[in-house]
């Protein structure tokens, strides 16, 4: 049964601004560490990937009603990739709580980017 739908756009423009003016720090400020550790295998971090994550965290952060605040911190999203490069997602501290809450046993995503946005779309099962 669907528990949650959620969606976001993401201008790459801003998040390329972001990453000229704060660099690394930037990263590690919305990325878990297995997102790092991910990303530190991959040849060039594009821009256009980062604003494809940070859109992919706010559709699951929307899908679960919580938003990013107490409930839910933007590193508790974690997405990373299975062998064919679909994305998939999982959870830690308090939006795993939040979501257990809800009683999600699955959550499904799709990203996609092109120069200028980048979109996903988050589906929770429960
Ligand atoms: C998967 C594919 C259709 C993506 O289309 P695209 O127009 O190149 O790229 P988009 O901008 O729309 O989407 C890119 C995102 O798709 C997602 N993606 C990549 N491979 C995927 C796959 N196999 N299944 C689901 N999602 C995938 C990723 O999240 C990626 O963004 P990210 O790397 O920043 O996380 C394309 O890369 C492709 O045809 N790959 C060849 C083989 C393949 O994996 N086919 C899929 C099964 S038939």
């Amino acid at each position: 049964m669907i528990a949650g739908l959620g969606m976001d756009i993401v201008k790459t423009e801003r998040i390329k601004m972001l990453l000229e003016k704060n660099g690394v720090a930037f990263l590690h400020k919305i990325l878990a560490e297995d997102e790092i550790k991910e990303y530190s295998s991959f040849p060039l971090i594009a821009a256009e990937k980062i604003a494809g994550k940070w859109a992919a965290k706010e559709a699951v952060a929307k899908a679960l009603g919580c938003g990013f605040g107490e409930n839910c911190a933007i590193k508790d999203i974690h997405i990373l990739h299975n062998s064919d490069h679909a994305p998939i997602v999982t959870l830690s501290g308090e939006a795993e709580k939040y979501a257990g809450k809800l009683g999600v046993e699955k959550i499904f995503l799709t990203i996609t980017h092109e120069k200028e946005y980048a979109a996903a779309t988050a589906i929770l099962e429960k």
